[in-house]
């Protein structure tokens, strides 16, 4: 039984430490004890330590947004995954679409970023998804393969065992329209036989795979019912307490 992972994406948002501060204390008020539901919020570089330091003890989890894959080095202006680490968070956001497409990442350099992510104890939620084109075009499924048999190259099971996909598809995010349940679903159940055929199928059943893209609080329940959707990657709805928590909520019905 996959236990359902909600994670707020707060992207250039919130990045003044005592406004994240409020927010986060927000997230962890109407989360409450509640852990039937794995919760966590990414907050800028900038707000992480204070975020950390507003979840602690409670059942709010925290991650960066990206990782540079190096431990350190002469590399002005990154953070490394034992930075993030150091700092408290147990995840980090790889391979967004927002990345790839502004600052030109690819799966090669996203696969590098997973594995010190998995080397540093993060767990990377690893996005993939496809653009409006690419889905007219009907490569839906060969688009998003290519990006997962890339982004995770060269992972043991063990470590594919500790991954978590994010399905956005590119379309969706910020733009209000979403993927029909069973359209996500699709998507969902051919990304978890894929990652089957890379580790084995009790390891696949295991993975969680969040769906991603205009999540709300009146969407998020059907999503969220499907199969093999087990949680969600939510942007602009994680930027206000209560309708995170009502996502929260969404999940754990
Ligand atoms: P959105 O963003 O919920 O604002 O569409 C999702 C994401 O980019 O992770």
């Amino acid at each position: 039984m996959r236990k359902k992972f909600v994670a707020g994406n707060w992207k250039m948002y919130c990045g003044d430490p005592a406004k994240a501060v409020e927010l986060a204390k927000g997230v962890v008020a109407s989360v409450g004890s509640q852990a039937a539901v794995e919760a966590a919020v990414c907050p800028p570089a900038t707000a992480l330590a204070a975020v950390v330091t507003a979840c602690a003890g409670s059942q709010v989890g925290v991650g960066g947004q990206n990782l540079y894959p190096k431990d350190e080095g002469a590399f002005t202006g990154e953070l490394s995954a034992p930075f993030l680490k150091a700092l408290g968070c147990r995840y980090v956001i790889l391979g967004h679409s927002e990345r790839r497409t502004y600052f030109k990442e690819d799966d090669a350099f996203i696969n590098l970023k997973v594995k010190a992510a998995l080397t540093a104890d993060l767990v990377p939620i690893f996005c993939c998804g496809e653009t409006e084109q690419e889905r007219e075009q009907g490569i839906t499924e060969k688009v998003v393969e290519a990006q997962v048999r890339g982004g995770l190259a060269g992972l043991d099971v063990e470590q594919l065992g500790k991954v978590v996909v994010a399905y956005e598809p590119v379309w969706a995010i910020g733009t209000g329209k979403n993927a029909t349940p069973e359209d996500a679903q699709a998507v969902h159940a051919f990304i978890r036989g894929l990652l089957g055929s890379l580790a084995s199928a009790s390891v696949a059943e295991s993975i969680r795979i969040q769906y991603g893209g205009s999540v709300k609080p009146d969407n998020a329940a059907t999503l969220l019912s499907q199969k093999d959707i087990d949680g969600a990657l939510v942007g602009g709805a994680s930027l206000k307490a209560d309708s995170f928590a009502a996502i929260i909520q969404a999940a754990g019905g």
